[in-house]
């Protein structure tokens, strides 16, 4: 009986101090070594200054490219010392008539601080399909809930650029197209779940990259 009773106070007080101790770490750079998991890279034994510093959002991402857009992220990937601090940064450019094609971040909210030209952005609501909208200035900033489909384009008659900060470290990135007709998911199979045509379907594949 006493035994009993005596084992779970003695645990606790093994436990304790280690609990206290992950209470009480100031950060948990990630060992990019390592593999990332749920809670994050596990931490890097040898911390320097320049683990909290990047300098990668310095240059302009290379919109030569479809959506004349590029989007150059400052993930955890990138920046390690962002691992477990629930933020992390990207850096956007869009080119005249450029566009961020409808997408979503799984794992992360995002706001948008343009800095150069105009953005039209906007996100739809999950329950009711709301579109919110907004045509962005220099200055302005706009938010977009975590998950919900958005978009940004260049509405101006120059180059736009924002800086993106996003609530974690890892937000991840789903294009809507890229999704339905920049892999090999079956055409009948793409025009059966969008109800768009065989044309429609096979044109979108082959501009988009896409096969079957
Ligand atoms: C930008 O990307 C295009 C297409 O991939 C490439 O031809 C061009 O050299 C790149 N420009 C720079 C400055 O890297």
């Amino acid at each position: 009986m006493a035994n009993a009773m005596l084992l779970p106070v003695l645990l606790s007080f093994l436990i304790l101090p280690f609990s206290a101790m992950a209470l009480t770490q100031d950060f948990c750079v990630a060992d990019l070594s390592c593999s990332d998991t749920p809670a994050g890279y596990p931490c890097k034994a040898s911390v320097t200054a320049g683990d909290f510093y990047y300098h990668g959002l310095a240059t302009a991402g290379n919109t030569t490219n479809l959506i004349k857009a590029a989007v150059t992220p400052a993930f955890v990937g990138q920046f390690p010392g962002v691992n477990g601090l629930g933020i992390s940064a990207a850096r956007l450019d869009i080119a005249v008539g450029g566009v961020v094609p409808l997408h979503t971040h799984p794992a992360a909210s995002e706001l948008l601080f343009v800095t150069e030209g105009t953005i039209l952005a906007g996100f739809i609501s999950s329950g009711a399909n709301t579109p919110y909208t907004k045509t962005l200035y220099a200055g302005d900033i706009m938010v977009f809930p975590q998950g919900l489909l958005h978009y940004q384009y260049n509405g101006g008659s120059g180059p736009a650029v924002a800086l993106v900060a996003f609530g974690g470290p890892n937000p991840g990135l789903q294009i809507t197209d890229f999704a339905l007709f920049a892999n090999n998911l079956p055409s009948p199979v793409v025009e059966k779940v969008t109800f768009l045509d065989d044309a429609t379907v096979k044109k979108l594949k082959s501009v988009l990259g896409g096969s079957g």
